[in-house]
C-alpha cells in the first residue's frame, strides 16, 4: 500500500474529495489527516471517513513533534489541501519532492503570503482577470515557489462575484487533485 498523509486547516472539501476518491483503492490509502486548527471542519470530515487525525500547534510543527509523527507513519506523499502554515525546513528537507500543495490560482500570479482562500479570488475579480485556475506544485521552503506539477485554467468572464470564481476553481481542484496524487504515487518505485 502507498500512503498519503493530508494536511489541512479549514473546511476540507478537497480532503473529503480525496478520501472518497481513494476509498476503494487497493494500492493507495490515506493514513491520516493532520491539522493546525482544532476547530477545523476537516477533522469531522476525516472522522466521518474513519481516518485518524492529529492536531498540532505552532510549537509542535517546529520542535520536531510533527516530524516524529510523520517518521512513524511513513507517508509516501504528503498532500497540503488547504493548509495555511508554512512547512518548516526540517520537514521539507526530510520529504524533499514528497510534499505537494494546491494553490487556487495560476501561479506565479496571485501567490505568496496572504494569498489564500477568498483573498485570491477577490483580487482576481478586482483586477478584471478573464481567466484563473489551479496550480499543483511541489513544496519548498518558500510559499508557492516549488516546481509546478500541473496547471489548469478556466474562463471567468461570466463571473461577477468572487464566490462564482471560487466555485469554478474548486471544480478544477476536485477534478484534478486526486488524479495528480494517484499519478505521482503510481510513478514511485
Ligand atoms: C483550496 O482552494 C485550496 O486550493 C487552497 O485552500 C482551499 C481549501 O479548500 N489552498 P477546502 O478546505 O479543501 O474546501
Amino acid at each position: 500500500m502507498k500512503k498519503i498523509l493530508l494536511f489541512a486547516s479549514g473546511t476540507g472539501s478537497n480532503v473529503e474529495n480525496i478520501l472518497k476518491y481513494f476509498k476503494i483503492n487497493n494500492e493507495i490509502e490515506v493514513v491520516s489527516v493532520f491539522s493546525n486548527n482544532p476547530k477545523a471542519l476537516v477533522l469531522a470530515v476525516a472522522a466521518h471517513h474513519n481516518v485518524p487525525t492529529y492536531v498540532f500547534d505552532k510549537e509542535g510543527l517546529t520542535d520536531g513533534r510533527v516530524l516524529n509523527k510523520l517518521l512513524t507513519l511513513r507517508p509516501d506523499l504528503i498532500v497540503l489541501a488547504g493548509f495555511l502554515w508554512k512547512m518548516p525546513e526540517q520537514i521539507v528537507q526530510q520529504y524533499s519532492n514528497k510534499i505537494i500543495n494546491i494553490h487556487p490560482a495560476l501561479l506565479p500570479k496571485y501567490g505568496g503570503k496572504g494569498m489564500y482562500g477568498m483573498n485570491v479570488h477577490e483580487s482576481i475579480l478586482t483586477n478584471g482577470e478573464v481567466e484563473t485556475g489551479i496550480t499543483i506544485h511541489y513544496v519548498n521552503e518558500h510559499y508557492d515557489e516549488g516546481t509546478y506539477i500541473l496547471q489548469r485554467s478556466v474562463g471567468i468572464e461570466d463571473c461577477s462575484t468572487a464566490q462564482e470564481i471560487a466555485a469554478k476553481v474548486q471544480a478544477l481542484e476536485h477534478l484534478y487533485f486526486p488524479q495528480v496524487i494517484e499519478q505521482l504515487l503510481k510513478s514511485l518505485p
